[in-house]
């Protein structure tokens, strides 16, 4: 079974990043095709998982818009015909509203949307069309001169990462980062369900809501008392069941339990403090985390462009596996690492 996965286009590579890193951490079997940058295709999905694998990418993906899943592909010549193929009494519960999406293709939008809906209204039997409230969107994706019948079964949050911006939170403090972000460097970290996920810097809880929104136990650390504090209030506020907050400097962190991967955006000295030691805190931070993480835990994390980490990783035992560039402003590309142990 198929799933067709409309993806952000802010960033070129971190939506298809997050999803096979998703894919890779659930222990999904399945194949990934990219079409073009926004559009992918999930393929070989055993169909015994399928309502698990589609549930689960809709509660994890945050650079993803919609996932849909793929009722048949075709042509815009063959697509009136396929309609009567397809029991639409099973797919649909009572209303529906057919959405037309196009890439690469000038196909008349709104002719077919009304076409397709009347279509489906022949070839079923009790079924309304419900343009602002309707039980499930047929969606049917364009891309050239392919035609993919999809429905979307299972909604993605989009709505919590445009509106839980942090300052909406309870506890707020300048230089926290976007849930989104947040919530991409935890999935890049491949973290499991009830594993433990740490993050040393954890200032006002951004890392840990996110893991924690996910499933995963979630340990907050950070030298300052109000940043202790105020993450923990952040994380009850957003629901989050297992978390742990201490107030502790980088290099005292001793955790009983070693983690099952780091995410974390340390900080560099322009909006949140590094307690005096600037960009040599990054060498602090990497020779106390990896004493703290399992030997295949990955760790996830931020840096500013003018910070050469690279200089520290090999020295004490870590390669980098992935990379990408963010340019925030015209002063700051934030670089996201996700980096192994060298054992
Ligand atoms: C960039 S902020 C983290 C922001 C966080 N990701 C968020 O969503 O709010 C870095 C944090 O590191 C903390 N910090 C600075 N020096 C530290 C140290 N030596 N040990 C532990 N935490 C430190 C600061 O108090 C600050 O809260």
């Amino acid at each position: 079974m198929e799933l067709f996965l409309i993806q952000s286009q802010e960033h070129d590579f971190l939506p298809l990043a997050e999803l096979n890193a998703v894919i890779e951490s659930e222990g999904f079997n399945c194949n990934v095709k990219k079409l073009r940058s926004g559009l992918v295709i999930v393929d070989s999905i055993n169909p015994n998982d399928f309502d698990y694998v589609y549930q689960r990418l809709t509660q994890r993906l945050a650079y993803t818009h919609q996932i849909n899943h793929i009722l048949l592909k075709t042509t815009l010549q063959d697509l009136d015909s396929r309609i009567s193929t397809l029991d639409w009494n099973s797919i649909i519960e009572s209303s529906f509203v057919v959405r037309v999406k196009t890439y690469d293709s000038d196909a008349d939008v709104v002719a077919i949307e009304r076409r397709m809906g009347g279509l489906i209204l022949e070839n079923s039997t009790n079924l309304k069309v419900n343009l602002t409230k309707p039980n499930i969107t047929i969606r049917i994706i364009i891309y050239k001169d392919d035609v993919y019948l999809t429905c979307e079964e299972y909604i993605l949050n989009k709505k919590y990462f445009q509106d839980f911006k942090p300052h909406k939170r309870p506890f707020f403090h300048p230089g926290c980062m976007s849930p989104k972000l947040a919530r991409c460097m935890v999935n890049l970290s491949r973290i499991k369900t009830d594993q433990l996920l740490l993050d040393p810097f954890c200032g006002t809880g951004g890392m840990l809501i996110e893991g924690g929104l996910i499933g995963a136990r979630v340990v907050g650390c950070d030298i300052d008392w109000n940043m202790k504090n105020g993450s923990a209030i952040n994380c009850e506020y957003a629901g989050v069941k297992d978390f742990k907050t201490y107030k502790v400097d980088i290099n005292e962190l001793k955790m009983y339990e070693l983690c099952d991967a780091v995410v974390t955006d340390p900080p560099y000295g322009i909006s949140t403090t590094t307690g005096g030691r600037d960009s040599l805190i990054f060498k602090d931070f990497l020779i106390s985390i990896k004493r703290n993480m399992k030997d295949d835990a990955l760790l996830v994390m931020a840096s500013p462009h003018f910070v050469d980490i690279d200089q520290f990783l090999e020295e004490i035992g870590f390669e980098v596996l992935e990379r990408y560039e963010i340019r925030m402003h015209k002063s700051l590309t934030r670089i996201i690492s996700v980096i192994a142990q060298i054992n």
